[in-house]
């Protein structure tokens, strides 16, 4: 079983991931938890590329869009596939449809250059998505409670409102993997919400 979690800045996934890490551990299940961008050393290394605040050169959409891909492929190949072959269950952080919501619907690269990645580089896509949603201003009140903003962070409020509306597109287009789970309610009760959606797919 493969699951990712996705949604805008702070909504709450790494809590909720945490917490059905440990739901499936007390389950006896292995389980390989892992998080996009990133998840090998190199993808790792390509991640705080991609993070990191550059205030000399401005990264290229392209760029950034293909950095990410560089970094899936290496996550899919080290970490996911070989985790889904052992019969583990897989939880990542984001994958490929952060990559529709920021890179399609926030910066406005056109949706055939992903297809096109996709298509040639994405072997295996999650069985069920958790999206989960809440005002972005929500979000980035608790985000910034953690520290210093990465440079998706420092986006403006537009952007976001933007990725938000590309998860919404997402989901309307595939409501049977991608569960929208309200972030606004506490996190015990968004983890009540994904818990009831994962059983019926166990
Ligand atoms: N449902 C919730 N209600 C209130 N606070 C929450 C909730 N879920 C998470 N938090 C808190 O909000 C902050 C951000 O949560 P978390 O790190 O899980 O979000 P995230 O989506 O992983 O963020 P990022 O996109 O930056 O990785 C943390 O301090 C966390 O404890
Ligand atoms: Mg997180």
């Amino acid at each position: 079983m493969f699951i990712s979690f996705e949604g805008t800045e702070g909504v709450g996934k790494t809590t909720l991931i945490r917490k059905i890490h440990q739901y499936f551990e007390q389950q006896g299940k292995q389980v390989q938890l892992t998080r996009e961008p990133g998840g090998t050393p190199l993808a790792e290394q390509i991640r705080s590329l991609l993070l990191a605040v550059n205030h000399e050169e401005q990264m290229s959409h392209d760029t950034e869009l293909l950095l990410i891909y560089a970094a899936r492929a290496q996550h899919l190949q080290q970490v996911i596939v070989p985790a889904l072959e052992a019969g583990k269950i897989v939880l990542s952080d984001r994958f490929t449809d952060a990559s529709f919501a920021y890179q399609c619907a926030g910066r406005g690269l056109s949706q055939k250059k992903l297809q096109l990645l996709n298509q040639t580089f994405v072997s295996h896509m999650p069985n069920i998505t958790f999206w989960l949603d809440a005002p972005i201003e929500l979000g980035m009140t608790r985000a910034r409670e953690r520290g210093a903003l990465d440079r998706f962070e420092q986006e403006k409020l537009s952007f976001f409102t933007k990725v938000r509306t590309g998860y919404e597109s997402l989901w309307q287009a595939e409501p049977e993997r991608i569960k929208r789970l309200d972030a606004t309610q506490n996190a015990e009760l968004v983890f009540e919400d994904a818990l009831n959606y994962v059983k019926q797919l166990a």
